[in-house]
């Protein structure tokens, strides 16, 4: 297959998946699109849950390793704004990440190595999970057994995360952290409601959750070392239904950031130490609960280098670029396969501001520079089929 034709095949598989985006852990309309086109192209695939993740075995003509690829497929609740002529179909979900572009990507790789499966040494075991932007989907495949045998692991991010100094086309595929832990915390202000003209008969928790507001701002500048990385962000607070009552409760909703396990247990505990010490100080009680998301995305220096090296050999004249200034504090689920299998994860950057593709992930007009989807394809070919030839 040419590569225009390869870029030809994907962009239609795209345009399809951006029609009807889906989100969570259930993805019936998506999922039935993926085994399709499995099916079309004779390869045998596995669905454990219905809607959920699905995985696919590509079995070489000899025996030898198995390399895992894998894509998510899932959506936003967001209302599309992009007016592309295949956009969302789908009322309030849109595919404002680029899941649309891995999901297609992924089978667009499919289709070159099962043209050349005779030729491999080993399998190639090929990941579509759901619910990502949840951290969910990969624990779903890996409780599943998806990763049994498999001996590298190789995913990649399509869109604009590392922004306008790596133009569109360029792959970056850097060795260790590159993404950031991310969890989700509620803390749980009570105090006692009373009349707003005399709150001294109660304990008013919204007095209380502006102090913690406060307070947490102070936990990375104050307590993290300067030089390692962390967030602390709220991103919902909630309380209080009138002018003149003061609420019994008020809530608190954030997220966490951090590069390494130690700063991330760090802020999870003082978190809750400070919250709670600050609502004991004014009479009132706080309740903190911690919604664990995926760990720090860090890439094995030897699956980066094959992976750097794979692209320079097989996709002469793509920019790879093997080194970052400094990781993305966002999160990936990636990093569950990561922490069981060695592997590493990829950027592709379609950001263009002529074509405009600019736009930040999970903005209501974010879109990908099609042009070079192929690319992405072409990748992990090259990838998969560089591992296995490695003894
Ligand atoms: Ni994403």
């Amino acid at each position: 297959m040419t590569d225009s034709e390869l870029q030809s095949y994907v962009v239609s598989l795209r345009r399809e998946l951006h029609k009807i985006p889906e989100t969570g852990v259930a993805l019936p309309e998506t999922g039935r699109f993926v085994t399709r086109e499995l099916e079309r192209l004779g390869i045998p695939y596995t669905q454990p849950n219905p809607g959920g993740g699905i995985w696919a075995e590509i079995k070489g003509g000899a025996p030898g390793k198995t390399a895992a690829l894998r894509a998510d497929m899932d959506a936003l609740p967001i209302d599309e704004k992009t007016e592309l002529p295949f956009s969302s179909r789908n009322p309030g979900y849109m595919h404002a990440c680029g899941h649309d572009a891995h999901t297609a990507m992924l089978l667009g790789a499919a289709r070159v190595l099962a043209g050349e499966r005779e030729g491999l040494k080993g399998s190639v075991r090929l990941l579509f999970q759901t619910g990502e932007e949840i951290a969910k989907g990969a624990r779903e495949l890996i409780d599943a057994g998806a990763l049994e045998g498999v001996d590298g692991i190789f995913g990649m991010h399509i869109g604009t995360l590392f922004g306008e100094k790596y133009p569109s086309g360029t792959i970056l595929v850097p060795p260790g952290c590159c993404m950031a832990s991310f969890d989700r915390f509620t803390l749980t202000i009570s105090g006692f409601g009373c009349h707003g003209s005399s709150p001294e008969k109660g304990v008013d928790p919204i007095y209380i959750a502006g102090h913690v507001v406060l307070a947490l701002r102070g936990l990375a500048a104050r307590e993290i070392p300067a030089a390692r990385a962390a967030v602390v962000s709220l991103g919902r607070i909630q309380g209080g239904r009138q002018y003149n009552l003061i609420p019994g409760q008020v809530e608190l909703e954030g997220t966490t950031r951090a590069l390494d396990q130690e700063t991330r247990m760090k802020l999870a505990r003082r978190l809750e130490e400070v919250s709670s010490g600050i609502a004991a100080a004014f009479g009132g009680h706080c309740r903190c609960e911690m919604d664990w998301g995926a760990p720090a995305l860090t890439n094995d220096g030897r699956c980066a280098a094959l992976a750097a090296e794979a692209l320079r050999r097989d996709l002469p004249g793509v920019p790879v670029e093997d080194r970052l200034d400094a990781p993305n504090m966002g999160g990936e689920d990636f990093a569950y396969y990561l922490e069981r299998v060695p592997g590493a994860y990829l950027f592709l950057s379609t950001y263009s501001s002529e074509k405009g593709t600019d736009f930040p992930h999970h903005n209501e007009r974010f879109d990908v520079d099609e042009s070079k989807l192929w690319e992405g394809s072409a990748a992990y070919a090259a990838i998969a089929r560089r591992f296995l030839e490695e003894p």
